[in-house]
């Protein structure tokens, strides 16, 4: 073997390309070519090489006897059939078998020589299986009809071929795809566009591995998981067909990627100093390293590099790609993995006013809140969302649903109503007063619209966090209901007219707020 086993370093869990696996393509590289060497040293050739020598031995001896005693026969058989018909042709029945076998081990020979020596030593490579088969074929065909001539000289063959024409036909029809792969095969030679040896990708399944030969039928490949796969010569024929000849310097491409903070130009020559350095990396060329792409978390490398054997692409690859690593990890710099960099913004509330304690003081100053306790106030400024509008906007439209109530944190709004076709301003409210209350404790839409006077930030109470506290302070429900009593009392009178509000008119409210949250 002239190739040496990939480091176990590489890739404990990958089997090793099929360079490796002792097989007839191992031998077949120029390093094994010269003459002489592949010889008859070799414990199986030689082997070959007796039994070879035996046979011709045996069987020429056979044919002496046989001839020498051919007269005997000939008496013999007269004598026991009393000169019937075809006695002549049955005696010539051994010399012809013994003939052809003769013809047959010469054939075997003269191809020995003509491809294991000749065409092996000239052109550096093994002779495609199919040509071999085809001139044994050929050559036997020949000898075995000069032979036949010469003993059964009365018989025309050529008649004999012509009237079976039709069992020719018979025959054509059912060897169809057999035929089509020995001529497929035969295409395949003179193209010659791959030999053993080299890597290719072929069929619609891609298969990838070592050509170990070409039959009459099909392509023989040994995958890298050591398998055989023997794609049809036909199939071959209509495919494209990925050849990385042996005897090329093959190019493979890997893949990595590091941080955008890494300098571009410090880790090409890292990784390229890194890579050139690997077994199997051809010499002969420098790798290219490149960026690829500005990805989404990276910058998407690519490293070009070209291997001096490619059917180990899998180790080298990975060897590649742990040098990088390495490499990547004694310069400071860093291998990308997928990262996604995430902006929080928090509510505008604690932003806006700075601390959460501030939230909590303005609701505990809030006079409606007053029977609420300490945690309370926190769970409820803890749920306050905050706004800030701008002088002049309408934070509420009357008429519209509502469904939260606000507490003004810093600034002034105004609570106006449109009436005679101009709005009638009903209050003023500053920090720490509240409003929305109605649409959110009674469901019936807004009563008025309420308009930033400052610029001003409030505080949004939503339902749902109105509903907890009700269920734990029953007085909550009944000072609000005042509140809207009284709020309603001043909408309804005109601006000349005192407030007045009556207990059944609260009384009412805190029913209708009570049934409205579900209290009893
Ligand atoms: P609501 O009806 O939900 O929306 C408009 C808000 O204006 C209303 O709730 C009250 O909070 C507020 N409002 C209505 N009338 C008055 C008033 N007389 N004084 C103070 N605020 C009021």
């Amino acid at each position: 073997m002239t190739l040496q086993p990939a480091p176990s370093s590489l890739l404990p869990d990958q089997v090793s390309p099929s360079r490796e696996f002792g097989d007839k393509s191992t031998s077949l590289g120029p390093g094994n070519s010269k003459p002489g060497k592949m010889a008859l040293i070799r414990p199986r050739q030689r082997r070959k090489l007796f039994t070879f020598l035996l046979a011709t031995l045996v069987v020429g001896l056979a044919l002496y006897l046989f001839l020498h005693f051919k007269q005997d026969f000939q008496d013999y058989l007269s004598s026991r059939m009393g000169g019937r018909p075809g006695q002549d042709s049955l005696i010539k029945i051994p010399e012809l078998i013994l003939l052809s076998i003769l013809a047959y081990l010469g054939v075997r020979a003269l191809s020995t020589i003509i491809f294991d020596f000749v065409f092996r030593v000239r052109r550096g490579y093994e002779a495609p299986t199919l040509v071999r088969n085809i001139f044994s074929l050929v050559a036997f065909t020949v000898l075995f009809v000069l032979i036949f001539n010469r003993i059964y000289s009365e018989v025309n063959l050529g008649a004999l071929f012509t009237t079976s024409a039709i069992f020719g036909v018979i025959i054509g029809l059912a060897l169809q795809d057999t035929l089509g792969n020995f001529f497929s095969g035969i295409s395949l030679h003179a193209d010659r566009p791959f030999q053993v040896g080299d890597v290719i990708v072929v069929g619609q399944q891609k298969h990838t591995g070592v050509v170990e030969g070409i039959t009459w039928r099909a392509i023989k490949i040994r995958t890298f998981q050591n398998h055989i796969v023997l794609v049809s010569n036909s199939n071959a024929a209509r495919e494209a067909i990925e050849v990385a000849p042996r005897n090329n310097l093959n190019a493979r491409l890997v893949f990595f990627g590091t941080l955008y903070s890494d300098s571009p130009a410090k880790t090409i020559h890292v990784v390229r100093e890194a890579v050139r350095d690997a077994d199997n990396v051809s010499q002969r060329i420098t790798p290219i390293v490149r960026i690829r792409n500005l990805g989404e978390f990276s910058i998407e490398w690519e490293i070009k590099y070209w291997l001096e054997d490619y059917a180990k692409y899998n180790d080298t690859d990975a060897l590649v790609r742990q040098r990088v690593w390495y490499a990547l990890r004694r310069s400071g710099l860093t291998f990308a993995f997928p990262t996604r960099t995430i902006h929080v913004e928090r509510k505008p509330v604690t932003k806006a006013s700075g601390a959460a304690e501030g939230i909590t003081d303005r609701l505990a100053a809030v006079d409606v809140f007053a029977p609420l306790s300490t945690e309370e106030i926190q769970q409820l400024a803890d749920a306050a969302i905050g706004h800030v509008f701008a002088p002049g906007e309408t934070l509420i439209h009357a008429g519209d649903e509502g469904s939260s109530m606000f507490v003004v944190h810093n600034g002034r709004v105004q609570v106006q109503v449109n009436e005679d076709g101009g709005v009638r301003p009903v209050a003023v409210l500053t920090e720490g007063d509240f409003f929305g209350e109605m649409g959110l404790f009674t469901g019936e839409p807004r009563t008025a619209d309420v308009v930033a006077l400052d610029e001003t930030e409030v505080l949004e109470i939503l339902h749902e966090a109105m509903r907890r506290l009700f269920e734990t302070n029953p007085s909550l429900a009944e000072s609000i209901s005042w509140t809207i009593a009284e709020r309603r009392a001043a909408l309804d009178a005109s601006s000349q007219q005192a407030v007045q509000v009556s207990i059944e008119e609260s009384a009412g409210l805190l029913a209708s707020i009570k049934r409205f949250f579900g209290l009893r």
